[in-house]
C-alpha cells in the first residue's frame, strides 16, 4: 500500500505502471456491490431485448420462405403475412423497446448513485490525507479527477455498455446459433469473421488502456500548471509575466493537442483493423452463400437471412468493440482514481484504542526529528511548555519555528521522538480532534471566497452574531468590518484578495479567538500590521491569553517582550530558553538578534 512518506515521490511512485497494482473492478467493486441486483436486472432486460433483435433479422428470412413459400405463393399468404407482421410489430415494441428503455433506466439512476458516492468517498479520502500527500499533488490535477476526464471516461464506458452492450451480447450469440441450424458452413465462416474481430478488440484493448493512460497522466499534469497559473494570475501581471506565461500555456496546449491527436488517431487505425476483417468476411460470405446455394444447399430466404445477419451483427459488434475500447480508458481512469484512493495519510487517525485529547494541557516534544523531503528540518527539538504559559519562538528564517507548529497541531508526525498534548501522545489521537485545541493564525491566512461571517464561522459554526463582533473587536477588526456597507455579509474575493493584508490577519485573529480555544499559537500573525495596531492586538492578546496558553512566533522581538518565556531556534533546534531580560542579558544568538533590530531601528 503506497504512503505518501517523506522519501517517496507519491505521485511518480503512483504512476509507476509496474508497481503492484489493483484491478480496476476490484477498487470499484464497493461502489457496484450495494446496487448490484437494480445492475443485474438493468442487464437482464438489456440482454433479452438482444432477442428480439434477432427476431427482427430472422424475419426476412421468413418472410421470403414462409409468406412467400420460396416463389409458390401459398393459398394462406396474407394471414401468415399478418401474423408476421403482428409478430414483429409486438416483438419490437415490447420485447426490444420496452425492455431496452426500462434497463436503460435503472443503468441511469444506478450511475448517478455510484457516481456520487464515488465523488464522495474520494473527497473524503482527499480530506483524510495528510499535507505530504497535498504539498505534492496539485489541486488542480485532483479537482480534475473529480470533475474531468477520470471520471469522464469511466462515465462514458458506463453509459455505452448502459445503452446496449447486453442486448449485443445476446444478439451475437442467439444470431450465431440459430443460424448454426441452418446452415454451418456459413456459420463457421460468421462465427470466425465475429472471432477474430473480438480478439483483434482485446488486443486493441490493451493498446488503449496504455494510449489512455499515457494521455491522462500528461493532462493531470497540464491541468495542474494551468490551474497554478491561474492562481497565480497575481503574481503574473505583478512580475510582467503575461508573455512568458501565455507562452507556457501555449506549449502546455501544444503537448495535449498532439497526444489527443495521436490517441484518437490510434484508436481509429484499431477500428480500421477490424473493419477490413468484417469486410474480407463479407467477401467470403458472398463467395459462399452462392456455392451452397448453387448446391441447393440453402434457400434464397436463408441466403438472405445470412446476408442480412452479418450486416447487422455489425451494429452489436461495433458496441462490443467500442465497449472494449473504452474499457481500456475506464480502466487506466479507475486505476488512476484508485490510487489516490488508496493512498495513505503520513498522519493516520489510530484505527484502535484511539485516545481522546485532553481538553487542556501541557505540550511537550521529546527529541523530536522530522524532514519534509531528504533535508533534515527539525534535529532533535525538546521542550515542554506548561498549561497556561505564554511562550514565544524567535529565530532565523528557515530556522524551524513554523515547522515546530505544524507538528504540534498534528499535520505531520516527528521521523523520531514524540510530541504530546496533556500527557497524551498525538500519533494516538485523531488529527482533527487535536487541531480542535488550537486557535491558530497561520503565516499565511487562508480567506475563503464567501461572507466574512462565513469565514469566522470556520471557527465555530455556531457561533451567534454577538460572539462574532466580541472576537472582531478583540482582533481589532470590527473597525473596518463596521464601514463596509454589508458589513459582516461582505462577501470577500479569492483568497482574500478584496481585503489588506493587515485586514486578512485581523480576521484570521478573530476567527481563532472565536472558537476560546485552550491554546492559541500565532504565526507571524502581526507581521503584516502597523505598529500601533500591532500594539493594541498585544494588549488584547494579554488580556484574552490570560488562563490559556500562547505561543508566538515572531520576527519583531518587541512584541514578544511581554512573554514568560522564549525559546529560540536555530538549524531545527532549541538554542536558548528563558526570559527576555535573562536572554538579553547573556551572549548569545539573542542578544545578536535583538541588536540587529534595534540597529535596524
Ligand atoms: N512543505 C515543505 N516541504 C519541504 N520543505 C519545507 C516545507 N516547508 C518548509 N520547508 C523547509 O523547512 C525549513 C524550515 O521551515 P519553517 O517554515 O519551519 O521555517 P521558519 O522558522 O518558520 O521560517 P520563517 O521565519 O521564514 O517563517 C526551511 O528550510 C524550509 O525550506
Ligand atoms: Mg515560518
Amino acid at each position: 500500500m503506497k504512503t505518501f512518506g517523506d522519501r517517496e515521490n507519491g505521485t511518480q511512485a503512483a504512476e509507476n505502471p509496474h508497481g503492484p497494482r489493483m484491478g480496476a473492478l476490484e477498487i470499484i467493486w464497493p461502489y457496484i456491490r450495494p446496487q448490484r441486483w437494480a445492475l443485474l436486472l438493468a442487464i437482464g432486460l438489456n440482454a433479452f431485448h438482444g432477442f428480439a433483435i434477432t427476431f427482427q433479422v430472422f424475419t426476412v428470412g421468413w418472410l421470403v420462405d414462409w409468406v412467400l413459400g420460396k416463389g409458390n405463393l401459398p393459398p394462406d399468404m396474407w394471414r401468415r403475412m399478418l401474423a408476421l407482421g403482428i409478430g414483429y410489430f409486438l416483438v419490437s415494441i415490447f420485447g426490444r423497446m420496452l425492455c431496452w428503455h426500462l434497463g436503460y433506466r435503472i443503468f441511469t439512476r444506478v450511475r448517478e448513485q455510484m457516481l456520487s458516492a464515488l465523488r464522495a468517498r474520494f473527497f473524503r479520502q482527499l480530506n483524510a490525507l495528510c499535507l505530504r500527500f497535498h504539498v505534492k499533488t496539485s489541486s488542480g490535477e485532483l479537482f480534475s479527477y473529480l470533475f474531468g476526464s477520470p471520471l469522464n471516461s469511466i462515465v462514458q464506458f458506463y453509459q455505452h455498455c448502459s445503452v446496449g452492450l447486453a442486448g449485443a451480447l445476446t444478439t451475437v450469440f442467439s444470431a450465431v446459433g440459430m443460424l448454426l441450424w441452418t446452415d454451418w458452413i456459413l456459420t463457421a465462416i460468421l462465427s470466425l469473421t465475429v472471432g477474430l474481430q473480438v480478439f483483434m478488440m482485446d488486443r486493441a484493448r490493451r493498446t488503449n488502456r496504455r494510449i489512455h493512460l499515457d494521455f491522462q497522466k500528461l493532462e493531470s499534469s497540464v491541468t495542474g500548471t494551468v490551474a497554478d497559473l491561474l492562481r497565480g494570475t497575481r503574481a503574473v501581471k505583478l512580475y510582467s509575466m503575461e508573455k512568458a506565461v501565455e507562452g507556457e500555456f501555449g506549449e502546455q496546449i501544444r503537448m495535449i493537442s498532439s497526444k489527443s491527436y495521436e490517441r484518437d488517431v490510434r484508436v481509429h487505425m484499431e477500428w480500421m483493423k477490424q473493419e477490413t476483417i468484417g469486410y474480407a468476411g463479407f467477401a467470403l460470405m458472398l463467395a459462399a452463400c452462392a456455392w451452397q446455394f448453387s448446391l441447393a444447399k440453402i434457400t434464397i430466404g436463408e441466403v438472405s437471412m445470412f446476408l442480412l445477419a452479418f450486416q447487422q451483427l455489425s451494429g452489436p459488434l461495433t458496441i462490443i468493440s467500442q465497449a472494449f475500447a473504452l474499457w481500456g480508458s475506464a480502466q487506466a481512469s479507475i486505476e488512476r482514481i484508485g490510487e489516490v484512493l488508496r493512498a495513505t495519510s503520513t498522519t493516520p487517525d489510530p484505527a484502535a484504542d484511539q485516545m481522546p485529547v485532553p481538553p487542556a494541557g501541557d505540550i511537550e516534544m521529546r527529541d523530536v526529528h522530522f524532514s519534509y523531503d531528504e533535508n533534515p528540518v527539525l534535529n532533535g527539538v525538546s521542550l515542554l511548555i506548561p498549561y497556561g504559559q505564554s511562550v514565544a519562538l524567535v529565530g532565523p528564517s528557515g530556522s524551524g519555528k513554523s515547522t515546530i507548529a505544524q507538528l504540534l497541531l498534528r499535520l505531520y508526525d516527528p521521523d523520531r521522538g514524540a510530541v504530546l498534548f496533556g500527557g497524551q501522545d498525538l500519533r494516538q489521537c485523531a488529527g482533527s480532534e487535536v487541531r480542535r485545541r488550537f486557535g491558530v493564525v497561520p503565516q499565511d491566512p487562508f480567506i475563503f471566497r464567501t461572507t466574512i461571517r462565513q469565514n469566522l464561522r470556520a471557527a465555530d459554526p455556531d457561533a451567534d452574531d454577538a460572539a462574532i463582533e466580541r472576537a472582531c473587536r478583540l482582533a481589532n477588526a470590527w473597525e473596518f468590518i463596521e464601514k463596509l456597507p454589508e458589513k459582516l455579509d461582505a462577501r470577500v474575493g479569492e483568497g482574500g484578495s478584496t481585503l489588506s493584508g493587515g485586514q486578512r490577519q485581523r480576521l484570521a485573529i478573530a476567527r481563532a479567538l472565536l472558537a476560546n480555544p485552550p491554546v492559541l499559537l500565532f504565526d507571524e500573525a502581526t507581521s503584516a500590521l502597523d505598529t500601533l495596531s500591532e500594539r493594541l492586538i498585544h494588549e488584547t492578546m494579554r488580556r484574552v491569553c490570560a488562563g490559556r496558553t500562547t505561543l508566538i512566533i515572531a520576527h519583531r522581538l518587541a512584541t514578544v517582550r511581554d512573554c514568560d518565556r522564549i525559546l529560540v531556534i536555530n538549524n531545527g533546534r532549541v538554542e536558548q530558553d528563558g526570559t527576555f531580560d535573562a536572554l538579553f542579558g547573556a551572549n548569545g544568538l539573542f542578544k545578536d538578534l535583538v541588536q540587529g533590530q534595534q540597529l535596524q531601528a
